[in-house]
């Protein structure tokens, strides 16, 4: 992604501005007092009772946030909006994979069942601050059962569909989950697919190499979707629709303390073992709501708001749940992929939806590309008015058709940077007001201190690269990693520990025009469709095959899905024909999948002999990636064997 066109710039429109949430005073608002504007922000939703402090950051790096104020998120999201009379308003449209399957959930309905399942999981003698592993597909099961949770205090921790057995048996080990809420099966490409059968799995060991007993779950509910059969353990699983719908429709919330642990979510980090993001209450919503607010320029009873990102990820709990939810928007929640039946599925919801605003990835929208611009042009897509992006860099090229094919060559696009650890929103343009460049996510929000600093914490000059990071706290940041406080500080606050800056794990510039363009990982993090997939990960999945001795990851540049995962393994004894060294390179894609999930299947596996290793015993991805990107090698002179890369072109199978 190079080509940084830095002049080209595209003023905002003068007819958005007018309209706009945000106003250019945001920025002098926020900058004239920090903590005073953060306190305004968290007046955008309701308490039950009002802080003594905006920031208590004593015990740094833990945040407190409104400290002692209490709030029921649930009823910030659904309630509140039922009580101000816009119950009647739909919360939800849920289109399923298959056609014609779609159901409207008004935000009177939601509440009636949330407080349903809220009032179920009770039942169990859960208790708040208990863990509830989330495992289903975008259903409204889905969004029902993380209200229902905050509702009670639970702490929800979602794992995505597509993830593997193995992994879900990770999370709910580590979490200490009770209880898993699943469904039998799941729609892909028009094709209903096992799901219930991979908690089976997980839960039972079968297939799962996991070191805790998953002893802590109690019960496993189950969402009725696809019909397919499914073995049933009695006393332990209970169908939704057998439990939850005679449950009654009064549940009062009670309000917990702003701090109060709202979510787990578990990310790749630069080892095999993924991390719990710890998200917390008060300012977690209060930043969730304030970006949506002034970034998406959301209007309540005007717009119809659409976040395409699978619930699995941070992307789909702040901005597909919690955000517009609270801001009481009109979500479209589409189940399936965007070719299912064919490729006008997407503009097809926008049109019959009349979507205002869309928020996607950058893969998406280069998909997109490569159907080329006729699908969209056979509908009509004029409702759109905003264009969002996330999950990596966009490149300037799928910027610009995006605006052109699904923005009518108007629509502002919001390129906002952020992470499953930041909760929300914290770089990008505010629409109306900041001009944007394609490509560029322009400048850190109101109320958030950016910094780009070299390896001395000091600030990097226009045009030059340096580490990204947060020089302040924000009320939506993580406050841990579940179980492992030690990995927080080391992972987020050593590099900079003196200057007390989050250290975000990203490269990033500042341009002449002092706008900030993101650049990619620095660590051992692949993006890999806006995923991230450690290298480690995906190496330790490897060597378990008992064929594999030792294996190398890197992400390399691809066209569609930004970086691919490219492996190279050497073998433990000789296998010789082409035709069985093939065989076990499917094999081992197959092993990775099991291990972790489809999405972490390498596009390119080579048999090598050796790999590239400094003296010292240092795998050099440097040179692996060369390779992989398809450039000739760099320095190779501090490599033990400077014959390596030679020998790894020459005899390498690759697959
Ligand atoms: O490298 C950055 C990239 O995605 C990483 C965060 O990944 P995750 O926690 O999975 O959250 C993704 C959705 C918020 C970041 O460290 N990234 C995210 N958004 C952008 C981005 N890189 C460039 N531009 C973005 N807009």
């Amino acid at each position: 992604m190079t080509d940084h066109d830095h002049t080209q710039t595209y003023a905002p429109d003068p007819a958005f501005t007018a309209q706009a949430n945000a106003q250019a005073d945001l920025y002098d608002a926020a900058g004239a007092d920090r903590l005073a504007f953060w306190d305004e922000q968290a007046r955008r939703l309701d308490w039950s009772t009002e802080w003594s402090e905006v920031l208590d950051w004593s015990d740094a790096p833990v945040a407190k946030w409104f400290v002692g104020g209490r709030l029921n998120v649930a009823h910030n999201c659904v309630d509140r909006h039922v009580e101000a009379g816009n119950g009647d308003r739909v919360a939800i449209h849920w289109i399923g994979e298959p056609e014609d399957d779609a159901r409207d959930i008004t935000y009177a309905e939601l509440k009636d069942e949330v407080s349903r399942a809220a009032n179920y999981l009770s039942s169990l003698g859960l208790v708040a601050g208990d863990r509830v592993a989330i495992y289903m597909p975008l259903l409204p099961e889905v969004y029902i059962a993380m209200l229902a949770c905050a509702r009670l205090g639970l702490t929800h921790s979602v794992v995505f569909a597509g993830f593997s057995p193995n992994a879900l048996r990770q999370r709910i080990d580590d979490a200490e989950a009770k209880v898993v809420i699943t469904a039998d099966g799941q729609f892909r490409r028009g094709k209903p697919a096992p799901l219930k059968a991979g908690v089976d799995d997980a839960l039972s060991g079968n297939g799962v190499d996991a070191e805790g007993t998953a002893e802590s779950v109690q019960t496993v509910l189950v969402v009725r979707r696809t019909g397919l059969d499914v073995e049933w353990t009695d006393g332990r699983d209970a169908w939704w629709d057998e439990v939850v719908p005679q449950q009654s429709t009064e549940h009062t919330p009670e309000a917990f303390d702003s701090e109060h642990p709202l979510f787990l979510l578990y990310t790749s980090g630069t080892t095999g073992k993924p991390k719990g993001i710890v998200h917390t209450s008060g300012g977690y919503l209060t930043q969730a709501s304030y970006t949506h607010h002034n970034v998406f320029d959301h209007k309540p009873g005007q717009d119809v708001y659409w976040c395409t990102a699978d619930v699995g990820w941070v992307t789909g709990h702040t901005y597909g749940v919690y955000a517009p939810l609270s801001n009481g928007a009109e979500c479209i929640v589409y189940e399936g992929t965007p070719n299912s039946p064919d490729e006008h599925r997407h503009f097809q919801i926008i049109e019959k939806y009349g979507v205002t605003i869309y928020y996607s990835a950058p893969t998406l929208v280069r998909t997109f590309m490569k159907w080329g611009a006729e699908i969209p042009a056979a509908h009509d897509l004029s409702s759109i008015r905003l264009l969002g992006s996330v999950g990596e860099p966009i490149n300037p090229e799928a910027w610009r058709w995006y605006r052109d094919n699904l923005g009518g060559g108007t629509a502002p696009i919001v390129d906002t940077w952020w992470q499953t650890e930041t909760g929300a929103i914290m770089i990008s343009p505010l629409p109306g007001v900041t001009e944007t460049k394609p490509g560029s996510a322009m400048r850190p929000l109101p109320g958030i201190s950016v910094s780009i600093v070299d390896n001395e914490a000091k600030e990097v000059a226009a045009e030059e690269q340096g580490f990204l990071v947060l020089t302040e706290p924000w009320p939506s940041m993580l406050r841990g990693i579940w179980g492992d406080m030690e990995r927080y500080r080391d992972t987020y606050w050593s590099r900079f520990a003196e200057e007390g800056y989050y250290f975000a794990g990203d490269g990033a510039k500042w341009d002449s025009d002092g706008a900030l363009w993101v650049l990619g990982r620095v660590d051992d993090v692949m993006n890999i469709s806006g995923h991230r997939i450690s290298t480690s990960e995906v190496e330790s999945a490897l060597v378990g095959h008992r064929a594999v001795a030792e294996a190398a990851v890197v992400g390399a540049n691809d066209e569609t899905t930004g970086q691919a995962i490219v492996a190279y393994v050497i073998l433990r004894g000789n296998v010789d024909a082409e035709e069985d060294r093939q065989k076990l390179i499917d094999e081992l894609r197959a092993e990775v999948s099991r291990e972790i999930s489809p999405i972490a299947k390498p596009r390119d596996i080579t048999i090598v002999p050796e790999l590239p290793k400094t003296r010292s015993g240092k795998i050099m991805r440097r040179l692996l990636k060369d390779m992989a990107e398809g450039r000739d090698g760099g320095d190779t002179s501090t490599l033990s064997d400077p014959t390596i890369m030679e020998q790894i072109r020459e005899k390498g199978t690759r697959g």
